[in-house]
């Protein structure tokens, strides 16, 4: 008879919980493609697991994804495609202030269900005036609620008189009038305002807006058919939009730290630049530096809490316990991971500092667990594979370099030799902190022509596929990754992950070998 063995003991001689096996190679820094996850027993399929993961109080994605605060990753058109698919998108800092924030209001007003300031045109105004206003502000609309110097509703401008042959007339002679425009009364909303709208738009058929008003006729808001139909759509779909509790959109945004030609904080212009953010929904603000465990860091975060307590701050980049305890103590509820693992940092080349990033966010991770902060892990992800490491021991990722050759990045397409791509430059290269990215590597912000060493490289990208294929492939991949595990959830990816470390054969052996590869189907080269 064979001598029973013990299959607990003997997996667990080999592969290792988190905190033992990191302890045990704490003499080498590891990162991702050192290590690999053991398989463990499963009854979940990776179709039924749920990728939700929470940042900070009242900040949920539906992915653990965030897309990289730079300049060639993410603005709005980035942003609401990441909300859109469940993840978080930041919108980058080197644009003047005005800019951000416009950025910001794009992703904030982009489809939603009650829109509570709509645009709105006043009677004595004509509509070549209003034709303007569309022209100049892009509008993709043009039907406006008219409405008295007090907000009273007067009437609805209709998009069909919106039109230049008009432009001489009044809105006044033009308007639906106010008794010929269906309304709602604020009350009427109940618990479910998106169900009312729904219902309110197939018991009247034609009717494309719904404008909701109070006791006094004043305008509280605007539903249109369109957003109600997106929305209802996509309760159904498989990949939720991330919203926040007013049903928007969520977006978060870099902060530069302006400072003065002493260093000292331009307090007043950061307060005042939040708060304007903070009015117009952002979700998050991100004070991402190269150095996060610095006096200059420790200084903004502290001032930001002080002056919005309930603003979920991110803050970075670290990669030591004592740099999240740091941070933490600062009031930032997420700490950002990495130093130079990015695809086009040379942080580690230039200053000879960084730590591999897998290594790194171990131990990050435990004095957050500490702390109770969450942590995302930042750059360096090239493949679904690393995204599942990561969220072993963090709560997200933040991907720059695999978003970069999208369309919703910024930037145009270039052709070269007969192939497209995309620029994707490091915030510390020479050429974006020109652009305004220099305080971030510790430089002025005014002295970016003088003699500093850039941290970063200017790259292209080959233009990708969109966003939306590009997360699939991720997310596919990550639903593997919990499937192997037998992970419903990322608390129990965390929890259950067993780690063995690689050697360079064993990571040959992963990759397709002794084939002639004909078709590339790993999302490596998504
Ligand atoms: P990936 O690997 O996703 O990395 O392309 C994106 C992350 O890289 C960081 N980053 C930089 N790091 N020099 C650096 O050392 C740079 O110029 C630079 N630019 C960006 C950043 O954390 C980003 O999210």
């Amino acid at each position: 008879m064979a001598t029973p063995v013990d299959t607990a003991e003997l997996d667990s001689a080999f592969y290792q919980p988190a905190d033992s096996f990191f302890r045990s190679h704490r003499s080498v820094a590891l990162t991702y493609d050192d290590v690999t996850l053991a398989t463990l027993y499963s009854d979940v399929l990776p179709r039924e697991t749920q990728l939700d993961t929470t940042l900070a109080d009242g900040l949920e994605l539906h992915i653990p994804i965030v897309s990289a605060d730079m300049d060639t990753v993410t603005e709005s058109r980035m942003a609401i495609a990441m909300a859109l698919h469940g993840g978080l998108g930041l919108i980058h800092y080197n644009m003047t202030e005005r800019d951000q924030l416009s950025e910001v209001s794009r992703v904030k007003n982009h489809v939603h269900g009650l829109i509570q300031d709509p645009i709105k045109v006043q009677a004595d105004q004509e509509i070549g005036e209003v034709l303007a206003l569309i022209e100049k502000k892009k509008f993709s609309f043009g039907t406006f609620p008219v409405v008295d110097v007090e907000n009273r509703l007067l009437g609805l401008l209709p998009g069909h008189v919106v039109k230049p042959r008009y432009a001489k007339r009044k809105v006044s002679e033009a308007l639906t009038p106010r008794n010929e425009v269906r309304t709602i009364h604020e009350r009427e909303l109940g618990g479910d305002a998106i169900g009312r709208a729904d219902r309110f738009f197939t018991e009247n058929p034609g009717i494309h807006k719904l404008l909701v008003v109070d006791d006094q006729d004043h305008l509280r808001g605007l539903f249109t058919m369109s957003d109600i139909e997106r929305i209802t759509q996509e309760r159904s779909a498989q990949l939720k939009p991330a919203r926040d509790s007013r049903f928007r959109l969520v977006c978060g945004a870099a902060l530069a730290a302006a400072r003065r030609p002493d260093g000292s904080l331009e307090r007043e212009r950061i307060i005042n630049h939040v708060g304007a953010l903070v009015d117009r929904g952002l979700d998050v603000v991100a004070v991402s530096t190269a150095h996060g465990h610095s006096k200059g860091v420790g200084e903004v975060v502290r001032l930001l809490r002080n002056s919005f307590p309930h603003l979920a701050i991110i803050a970075g980049n670290v990669t030591s316990a004592a740099g999240v305890d740091y941070l933490a103590d600062s009031g930032a509820n997420i700490i950002k991971v990495g130093q130079g693992p990015g695809s086009i940092c040379t942080t580690r080349i230039v200053a000879g500092v960084g730590i591999p990033q897998f290594t790194a966010l171990y131990v990050a991770s435990r004095a957050a667990q500490a702390r109770r902060v969450t942590v995302l892990a930042d750059g360096g992800i090239s493949k679904s594979g690393d995204i599942v490491k990561a969220l072993t021991l963090a709560q997200g990722v933040v991907c720059g370099g695999l978003f970069a050759g999208c369309p919703e990045a910024p930037g145009q397409i270039i052709e070269i030799n007969g192939k497209l791509y995309k620029q994707y430059r490091g915030m510390g290269s020479m050429a974006a902190m020109k652009a305004g990215s220099a305080t971030r590597y510790g430089h002025s912000s005014t002295d970016s022509s003088r003699k500093i060493a850039a941290e970063g490289i200017e790259a292209l990208k080959e233009a990708s596929a969109g966003l939306d294929q590009v997360l699939s492939q991720l997310v596919g991949g990550l639903q593997s990754g919990l499937g192997y595990l037998g992970a419903q959830t990322l608390p129990q990816l965390r929890e259950k992950a067993r780690f063995t470390r690689i050697t360079a054969a064993g990571l040959r052996e992963a990759a397709p070998h002794d084939v002639i590869e004909v078709k590339t189907t790993t999302n490596t080269s998504i």
